[in-house]
């Protein structure tokens, strides 16, 4: 995207979902042993904002236009094009890995052990249409899946940084990541939190798969080409807005109603699940979420990266999303 034009940031989120939908497309299988495939692609391909894969791309992009050092030896860097051409095709296997990541966390979320939800995405869940131990294999098998997008057979994308998206994407989704938050919060029902250990919940359980997004994204840059402290800035920036997004998830959930949310609306308060809004109420809770925003953006100036617009778009999309 040129700089001199103005940015349309419904029209880049319009093009960049339609990339992913379109790769998801093809890289989900359709034909796995015995139904599993069925399921997989009932978990992956029924709709969903896809903000992660568009927060990876977005990051991608605010990379996109920095060069490496020019090299001693310039054939190193000879093909610049190709070199760039490969490392948007990789944040696009990144953008669709932490996709499945994902895909596969609100499957195994859904079950009757876990928050026991009958709709998703406005559809039956999936061990409701496909039964609990199709639904168990489906998300392992999501999850299996998202690592070997990252690992293309024979690609020339540099090894380190194939390294690098595996080790972003597999310690956000562990026990320091999504499931260490998600056993948090299992562990929470019926009780209080303190503000802190609530804020951990959630910077683990969502915030950690929003930051790798981006992180992954970002690594997505030519070698040697990130100005100092635009990887920390980054990070500041996901942190914010990666707990903004479950502020909201929790505010949405007792504002909107289950045809818009597509999910049973009222489920955090049914199951006594400590969030923002029990505990600090719905006006508190709706300026932090903005508070947060508002730190997301400030991170992303810091970050002096030259191109930002779709970050910065993507995060007052997170604040204003109906669902
Ligand atoms: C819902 O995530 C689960 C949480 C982490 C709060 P999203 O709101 O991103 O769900 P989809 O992908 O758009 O359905
Ligand atoms: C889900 O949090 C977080 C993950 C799936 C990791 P919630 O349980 O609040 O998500 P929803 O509300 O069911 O989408
Ligand atoms: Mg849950
Ligand atoms: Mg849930
Ligand atoms: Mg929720």
């Amino acid at each position: 995207m040129s700089m001199s034009s103005p940015f349309d940031a419904s029209a880049w989120a319009e093009q960049s979902r339609l990339l992913v939908e379109r790769a998801l497309s093809e890289w989900v299988p359709e034909h796995a042993s015995a139904g599993l495939g069925a399921s997989m692609r009932y978990a992956v391909m029924g709709g969903g904002k896809r903000l992660r894969p568009l927060l990876c791309l977005a990051a991608r992009q605010s990379v996109a236009a920095l060069q490496p050092p020019c090299p001693p030896d310039h054939r190193e860097f000879q093909d610049l094009h190709h070199l760039h051409a490969l490392l948007d095709q990789a944040a696009l296997r990144a953008a669709c890995a932490v996709e499945l990541i994902h895909a596969y966390s609100l499957v195994h979320d859904d079950m009757p052990c876990m928050d026991n939800d009958v709709l998703r995405r406005g559809q039956p869940t999936v061990h409701v249409r496909f039964g609990q131990a199709q639904a168990l294999l489906c998300g392992d098998a999501l999850q299996a899946l998202a690592f070997e997008l990252l690992t293309p057979e024979s690609s020339e994308l540099q090894a380190s940084i194939q390294v690098q998206l595996c080790r972003l994407l597999s310690s956000a989704a562990g026990h320091a990541g999504m499931c260490g938050g998600q056993a948090i919060d299992l562990h929470s029902v019926g009780l209080h939190l303190t503000r802190q250990a609530l804020e951990e919940m959630h910077q683990k359980k969502t915030g950690a798969l929003l930051t790798a997004s981006v992180m992954m994204g970002a690594s997505c840059a030519a070698p040697g080409s990130l100005p100092t402290g635009a990887m920390a800035q980054l990070g500041v920036y996901a942190a914010h807005l990666g707990l903004a997004f479950q502020v909201v998830d929790d505010i949405l959930d007792v504002v909107a109603d289950t045809q818009t949310l597509g999910k049973t609306a009222g489920k955090d308060a049914d199951m006594d699940k400590p969030t923002f809004v029990s505990l600090l109420g719905l006006g508190d809770a709706k300026a932090l979420a903005q508070q947060l925003h508002d730190q997301a953006q400030e991170a992303l100036l810091a970050s002096h990266l030259p191109q930002t617009q779709a970050l910065s778009a993507l995060a007052r999309e997170v604040i204003d999303r109906p669902y």
